[in-house]
């Protein structure tokens, strides 16, 4: 018998119905289609629309889409994780609200924010309380409302976003499937070119900082991409050396979806061919810690027990990450 794992029994998601497309943002702001679809690869983003609806919105529908899939009862939950950068306030944590909207409160629930990384960060830490045998049934959602934080009226940012939902089952595994292995990294010195200037404690919200457009997205695209394209492929190689993948034993490479250039490059270090590769990018944009999870739902029914997966991305902070999965079904 193996030791205990953490697999994944299960994926949900949810993207809301609206679709901004590249020809209306053409309106928006002084953009087109063929500079962002050569530039980035999307073609069009969901938004999140509604009077008063947030990402634990979105949470809800992942989940409950995963519940309904897996016949799993909102009270069989015991722990569940929100990765986000865009909660629905500062405090209390989404994933505590998700919970109540799901009707599974009194369990252990907590966010954890590490931008577009945070889908991996939530599933390591998750994968421990399976491990050491705390729990037996653990939810992790990577979710954001990037409309919430984005000025519609910078060409820079606007093009790149969008919303989404994405949770997984994480249930004990003694078959030697599940996750294996992940390599975390971060460097706060990499904060001044992709983040959020006001709102924090650094800087609390004022009439200044809104009437100049401080609550939304900074991003220093160029320098952002030098750095997502030299990590996610370093921590992509890393994991595959650790654990003596050649490309040939991969199935499959989940990479965060923040520029179609930069899945190329990582999936060009690792020497994983294009049909290997799960892209979404150019139907939901980048929907930060949406991404991974989304692309999951999306390929679960070509998944095979036993499938190789490397699931790697890279965000603000900065922060990247690769993490090794066996599937288990
Ligand atoms: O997920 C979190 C991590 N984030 C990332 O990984 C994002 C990394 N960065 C990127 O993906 C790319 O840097 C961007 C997609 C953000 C930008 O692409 P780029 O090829 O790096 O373009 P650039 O910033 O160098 O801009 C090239 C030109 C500039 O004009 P000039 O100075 O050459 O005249 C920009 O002003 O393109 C201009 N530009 C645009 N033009 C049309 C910038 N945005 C747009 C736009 N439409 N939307």
């Amino acid at each position: 018998m193996h030791k205990t794992l953490a697999a994944i029994t299960g994926v949900g998601g949810y993207v809301p119905e609206y679709r901004l497309t590249n020809a209306e943002l053409e309106k928006m702001v002084d953009t087109n289609d063929e500079w962002i679809m050569t530039r980035t690869g999307i073609k069009e983003r969901r938004i999140l629309k509604g009077e008063g609806l947030a990402t634990s919105d979105m949470c809800v529908h992942a989940v409950r889409n995963l519940l309904q899939k897996t016949g799993n009862k909102a009270t069989d939950i015991e722990m569940l994780i929100v990765a986000t950068t865009t909660p629905d306030h500062q405090f209390p944590a989404t994933a505590n609200i998700t919970c109540d909207k799901l009707g599974c409160n009194h369990i252990l629930s907590f966010d954890i924010s590490a931008a577009c990384s945070g889908f991996l960060y939530a599933l390591t830490t998750a994968s421990k309380f399976i491990e050491t045998g705390t729990f037996k049934k653990v939810v992790v959602v990577g979710a954001d409302k990037m409309s919430s934080i984005i000025n519609y009226q910078d060409r820079t940012t606007c093009v790149i976003f969008g919303d989404g939902a994405g949770a997984v089952l994480l249930e004990p595994n003694n078959d030697g499937l599940g996750l294996i292995d992940s390599v975390l990294k971060t460097d706060g010195s990499g904060r001044f070119y992709l983040h959020q200037k006001a709102g924090g404690s650094a800087k609390p919200a004022s009439h200044e900082t809104v009437d100049s457009l401080e609550h939304s997205v900074y991003q220093e695209g160029k320098t952002v991409f030098k750095f997502a394209v030299k990590n996610m492929a370093d921590v992509a190689e890393e994991i595959m050396k650790r654990n003596n993948l050649s490309s040939d034993d991969i199935s499959w490479l989940v990479p965060h979806q923040a520029n179609l250039r930069i899945i190329d490059a990582t999936a060009e270090r690792m020497g994983i061919p294009r049909e290997k590769v799960m892209i979404n990018i150019e139907k939901y944009g980048n929907t930060t810690a949406g991404t991974l999870p989304l692309c999951l739902w999306e390929w679960e029914p070509q998944l095979k027990k036993g499938d190789n997966i490397v699931l790697a991305a890279f965000g603000g902070g900065f922060t990247w990450g690769a993490t090794y999965i066996k599937w288990a079904y």
